[in-house]
């Protein structure tokens, strides 16, 4: 700003030398230097009008359906919130840039949303690894970042200004240890994980130690990397381990090609996996492979709570009669939690609010009660659905 107004003034005392050529180029520098006073004016921030929230996620690219659910989820409460008044008497503004699942873009996207666009708040991501990537410029610019569905338990490890409307991978690894001995009374387990993804690797180590210490055996350990597309060398070599049951703790594009080439290969064991499997991109892909398998997530979209209903009808109802699944409803929480502690703060100061998210001890999500506990984590119930006629079906809620 500093710098196009002294051009201005430059131009200004060129122009005293009569060619008309310099006063065009005054005009011309005048129009820029306004227009950007007028844009300028525009990042409020928490100061202007409204309330400005920055929101990153996989709209495009590899995971877009956790993206674009989440996206969605946070929007359609933003409405509300602004539908219902705002909050201290200033509505929201929801920013939303796209990372396209993709490594280096959180980081871009975020510090944009902060430095340039002046976000009180920032809600996002899903995929672990990209909420990792974009945690510490939040919490270096004391910032609250709220992730709605990021399970490792490394993304709030970052700091004090980071929180999660979710578990974490600790209890969903153990959820589906305890599943997998008590309900489908496996012994012997095999487990492959994607060594690209933060949050494959921690579900993977925590289902391990969860079922060994149930007294299961895993049988087998084998890798892949997040977007490969031939598995058929490791589920050749898992075939032969003989296990119960095969853990994979993927994403869901991933997931379904698994599922294919392991019926392909007669490999036929319950695989089972944790929210990353949770799109119905998953049955596209999957189609008949990925019928009868089981996988841990947030919360099911057929059960019988009334906020449940409540926003399953709202969110048909604006998005053309789509079902929300996990990403969206925590998409949802997420927004409403930060406008809940906005209210108890009284103030969108990053401290304040910090202190008021912390103080969290009850909140009512959709996805369920929650708590937030000293590591600034969600205390909830996981639930337990099945693959079932092409659609999931819910089999069990379990508490922490
Ligand atoms: N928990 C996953 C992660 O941390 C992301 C995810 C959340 C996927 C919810 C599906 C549903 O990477």
């Amino acid at each position: 700003m500093k710098n196009e107004l002294s051009l201005l003034t430059l131009t200004a005392v060129e122009s005293k030398d009569t060619s008309h050529e310099l006063k065009r180029m005054f005009l011309r520098a005048g129009v820029i230097a306004l227009m950007s006073m007028t844009l300028s004016g525009c990042d409020a921030g928490g100061g202007g009008d409204t309330i400005l929230v920055g929101e990153f996620a996989s709209l495009t690219g590899k995971e877009a359906t956790f993206g674009i659910s989440s996206h969605e989820g946070t929007q359609l409460a933003i409405e509300e919130l602004n539908a219902a008044g705002g909050v201290l008497g200033k509505k929201f503004e929801l920013k939303t840039e796209d990372d396209q699942s993709k490594a280096g873009e959180p980081a871009n996207v975020v510090n944009k949303l902060i430095s340039k666009d002046g976000a009180i708040a920032i809600l996002g991501e899903v995929a672990s690894s990209r909420s990792l990537e974009a945690a510490p410029i939040c919490q270096q610019n004391g910032i609250p970042m709220i992730s709605p569905a990021s399970t490792n338990p490394k993304v709030t490890e970052t700091g004090d200004y980071i929180f999660r409307v979710c578990f974490i991978d600790p209890f969903q690894g153990t959820v589906m240890a305890n599943f997998a001995t008590n309900t489908l009374k496996a012994k012997k387990v095999a487990v492959f994980t994607d060594v690209k993804s933060d949050y494959s690797k921690g579900l993977a180590k925590f289902f391990k130690e969860g079922f060994t210490k149930a007294g299961g055996q895993i049988v087998g350990e084998f890798d892949f990397n997040g977007g490969d597309k031939d598995f058929k060398g490791q589920l050749t070599a898992i075939k032969s381990a003989a296990p119960d049951a095969v853990f994979v703790p993927g994403y869901y594009t991933d997931v379904a090609l698994i599922c294919i080439q392991a019926k392909q290969l007669g490999l036929n064991v319950p695989l089972i996996g944790g929210d990353g499997w949770e799109s119905d991109t998953l049955v596209k892909i999957g189609g008949d492979a990925v019928e009868g398998h089981y996988f841990s997530t947030h919360y099911a979209a057929d059960a019988a709570s009334p906020k449940v209903t409540a926003f399953v009808e709202a969110y048909k109802k604006r998005y053309n009669g789509k079902v929300p699944d996990a990403m969206a409803a925590l998409g949802y929480d997420s927004a409403m939690f930060l406008a809940d502690a906005i209210k108890r703060a009284g103030s969108t100061e990053g401290t304040k609010l910090r202190d008021a998210l912390a103080a969290t001890k009850e909140f009512e999500a959709v996805t369920g009660k929650m708590a937030i506990n000293a590591q600034r984590d969600a205390v909830k119930s996981a639930v337990i659905l099945q693959v079932k006629g092409g659609a999931f079906k819910f089999v069990e809620t379990v508490a922490p």
